[in-house]
């Protein structure tokens, strides 16, 4: 099996678009309602990761460090050399690590836990399938992940549409997920879910799970 499918390396491809990493912190700062949610989402993953002393926290698809930044010490990695260096100024006692999700570049069971915001919205099944196994892999026995999906609402996909072309909003395509699927796909690929917070926006919703590799 392929690591990565067409849509997964258009994806890659996206985020390391100058126009993309040079406007990303901007554009998700631009106004009231954005700079609010985003720290709203940010206290529930903060929350959900529950990062304790000693732990070996791996951030995936890391980006400009936005949650970086709140990590202390952690490794990071993305597939964008800018997103990477701009992270690692916002916090630098982080290691930001150029590295694909896909072919996690560390040894099985490194981690106690691995975190992810805002990537896996951006993955059809297959690669959320491929993903999820390669985090398990380097997960310690009972280690956690924590992740979030966008819930499945034709409502939220239509407004979204017609809100990037007014607004020029970057941002790759975005999967949508019914609780049903996601549980179904998580307990095939050996997880359960210890927790599940819901993040509103103005229309339809996210949901942030803290799951447990079995
Ligand atoms: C929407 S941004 C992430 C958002 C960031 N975590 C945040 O909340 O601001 C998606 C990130 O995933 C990274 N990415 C794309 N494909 C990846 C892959 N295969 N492995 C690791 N990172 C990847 C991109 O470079 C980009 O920085």
């Amino acid at each position: 099996m392929k690591i990565k499918s067409k849509d997964a390396e258009k994806f890659t491809e996206y985020y390391r678009k100058k126009h993309v990493t040079g406007t990303y912190d901007q554009q998700r700062q631009k106004s009231v309602y954005r700079r609010d949610k985003r720290q709203k989402e940010l206290g529930i993953f903060l929350d959900l990761l529950d990062k304790k002393q000693g732990e070996k926290v791996l951030e995936l698809g890391c980006s400009s460090g936005f949650l970086t930044e709140h990590l202390g010490k952690v490794i990071a990695i993305d597939t964008s050399n800018d997103m990477l260096e701009i992270a690692h100024s916002k916090n630098p006692e982080s290691k930001c690590l150029p590295g694909d999700m896909f072919k996690i570049p560390f040894k099985k069971e490194s981690f106690d836990k691995v975190v992810t915001m805002r990537v896996w919205n951006h993955l059809d099944k297959v690669d959320l399938r491929k993903a999820l196994k390669e985090v398990k892999r380097v997960l310690k026995p009972e280690g956690h992940l924590i992740f979030d999906a966008e819930e499945k609402s034709f409502l939220r996909r239509f407004v979204s549409f017609f809100y990037k072309r007014i607004f020029k909003t970057t941002g790759y395509v975005i999967y949508q997920y019914s609780l049903k699927e996601i549980k179904k796909m998580l307990r095939e690929e050996g997880f359960i879910i210890e927790k599940g917070k819901y993040l509103n926006h103005k229309v339809g919703r996210q949901i942030v799970f803290r799951i447990r590799s079995i």
